[in-house]
């Protein structure tokens, strides 16, 4: 049976858009631009480099064809500025605004960046993007926002405290998506993203995701460090769940401003986890012999996390591509390369 997906994809290849991707050089976003640009749409790019890289493009550039790569313009700018992001949404279509500081304990060591590029630029690029009357917004929200909710699986009406500054600033996200479709009828669709992980996630660093960060470690055979007993839990997302749940959102009219989980509906924990990148990269021709080491607990973590999909299935037609253990076969060749 051909999925949501699948015939949305064909609409889009039939009919080109205009998109812009904040945050293009990260993660996600480079992601995005990948399949976009797949795609034969016209994409404009913006990021500010202070955590994607010039290397994420360059491998963007070797993925799609030269004409695709023709498609791509990619604007240097911050969107704590406000021109910059009323010029980036001249003649867009649809926004997929990934740019934000990630990371809950950066925003418990810097919370003033956080907030700035997190609340400030969110906001600068809802309202230029309202200005410019673009068809569909798409914002990165997170899991975070579950705060210290207990209830599992997460339902999306179903919010606790937010446990870190950065908590804070996807959930004033949500406020001012919600506000400006009440104000102005501009509705914003949020995706709360749960541990996305894949190809060009970055390993490096004090603020690295825990996928890659552990991958790396295995790989340089160097020690593992699980905080706290390895029983905390999460739903990890593989990139490609994410892409899909951007494009459905996207091209999905909805009559007022939603959140939606993305994720698989799986809970993976800690030590599982240690054992299914071991496992993966068995399976690829690396072992890694050492166990793996504990140490506290980490601030504002949350201990378990875990989506209840159904509203994006029913909404969006989200159907995830891929479960953890997928996605890991998928991305452990990038990280080998790396
Ligand atoms: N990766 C996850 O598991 C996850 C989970 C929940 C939410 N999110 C959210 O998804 C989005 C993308 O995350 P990611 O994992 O790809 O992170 P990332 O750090 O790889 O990408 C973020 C990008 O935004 C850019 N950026 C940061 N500040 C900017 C600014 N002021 N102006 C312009 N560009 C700026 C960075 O340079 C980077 O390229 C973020 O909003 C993040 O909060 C991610």
């Amino acid at each position: 049976m051909t999925t949501v997906f699948e015939q949305r994809k064909q609409s889009l290849l039939a009919s080109p858009a205009t998109w812009l991707v904040t945050g293009c050089a990260g993660f996600i976003g480079s992601n995005l631009l990948e399949q976009l640009l797949k795609l034969n749409q016209k994409v404009v790019g913006l990021d500010n480099f202070a955590t994607g890289h010039q290397r994420n493009l360059d491998e963007v550039k070797n993925l799609v064809t030269a004409e695709q790569w023709q498609n791509f313009r990619f604007i240097e700018a911050d969107i704590r500025d406000y021109s910059s992001c009323e010029q980036a949404v001249q003649g867009v279509d649809y926004v997929l605004h990934q740019a934000a500081l990630g990371s809950v304990p950066r925003s418990i060591n810097d919370p003033v960046s956080t907030n700035a590029t997190n609340i400030s630029g969110f906001l600068n690029m809802l309202q230029a993007a309202r200005q410019a009357s673009v068809t569909g917004f798409v914002y990165a929200a997170s899991s975070s926002t579950y705060g210290d909710h207990p209830a599992l699986p997460k339902v999306e009406a179903n919010i606790g405290n937010p446990l870190s500054p950065y908590a804070v600033t996807k959930y004033v996200n949500e406020l001012y998506a919600d506000v400006f479709s009440r104000c102005y009828g501009f509705n914003a669709i949020g995706l709360r993203y749960f541990n996305v992980f894949g190809p060009r996630q970055d390993p490096n660093g004090a603020y690295a995701a825990v996928i890659p960060k552990w991958t790396a470690a295995m790989i340089s055979g160097q020690p593992v460090l699980i905080n706290g007993d390895g029983e905390t839990s999460r739903d990890f997302c593989f990139v490609a769940n994410a892409v899909q749940a951007n494009i459905l959102a996207a091209t999905t009219a909805l009559e007022k401003a939603e959140v939606f989980n993305v994720a698989v509906g799986d809970r993976t924990t800690l030590n599982d986890l240690f054992n299914a990148i071991r496992d993966t990269l068995a399976n690829n021709g690396s072992s890694y012999q050492l166990a793996p080491v504990y140490q506290g607990f980490r601030a504002g973590d949350v201990r378990h996390s875990q989506a209840d999909v159904s509203k994006a299935k029913t909404i969006l037609g989200f159907e995830p591509s891929h479960t953890i253990w997928q996605g890991l076969d998928v991305a452990m060749p990038w990280y080998l390369a790396q």
